[in-house]
């Protein structure tokens, strides 16, 4: 069930909240959390776009991309962890997209751990297609460092 999930864009006044979502979504997969300082110097860097999904007074995920020319780059995806499988990251993914076309983005491109196949079935549902390999891309907090794979979907 998501039918009340309400998509707005993320602004000056989220960043607290942006953060502490990227934290919690990201603490239990040994990575880095973003700080407030991170969200706000990434949403004033040219071409960011950034997305918060709340439900009723809960925030339940958020997402910023970025456009350069006709190339557009998901920066970030996360879900607060008691609201997963239930389509948050999917509506994220379609506003990060139309955001993406609407910028003049003809392809979307992503980093996904090798050891986060979560989130790598959810892009492969997507229909993103991995194009890449970076060995030891991700420090992974008390274990060795995770490869990613470089995915791209063709928005055009
Ligand atoms: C990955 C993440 C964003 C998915 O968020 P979510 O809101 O639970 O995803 P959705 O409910 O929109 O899932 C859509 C589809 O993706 C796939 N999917 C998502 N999470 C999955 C999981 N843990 N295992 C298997 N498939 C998964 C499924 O196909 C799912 O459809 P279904 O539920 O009908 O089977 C969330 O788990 C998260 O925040 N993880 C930590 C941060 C992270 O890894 N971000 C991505 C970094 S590249």
């Amino acid at each position: 069930m998501n039918g009340g999930f309400v998509l707005n864009p993320l602004r000056a006044v989220d960043l607290d909240r942006a953060a502490r979502l990227h934290r919690e979504a990201f603490a239990p997969i040994g990575e880095r959390g973003w700080t407030r300082q991170d969200v706000a110097g990434l949403l004033a860097s040219p071409g960011v776009a950034g997305f918060l999904l709340t439900e009723a007074t809960f925030d339940i995920g958020m997402a910023i991309c970025r456009v350069v020319a006709d190339e557009a780059e998901l920066l970030t995806v996360a879900v607060d962890p008691g609201h997963r499988r239930r389509g948050a990251a999917r509506l994220l993914l379609g506003a990060v997209v139309e955001s993406a076309r609407g910028g003049g983005a003809r392809t979307l491109f992503l980093e996904v751990g090798a050891d986060n196949p979560g989130a790598r079935t959810l892009y492969d549902s997507l229909g993103f297609a991995v194009v890449g390999h970076r060995a030891g891309y991700y420090a992974r907090a008390g274990r060795p460092a995770a490869d990613a794979f470089s995915m791209r979907l063709t928005l055009s």
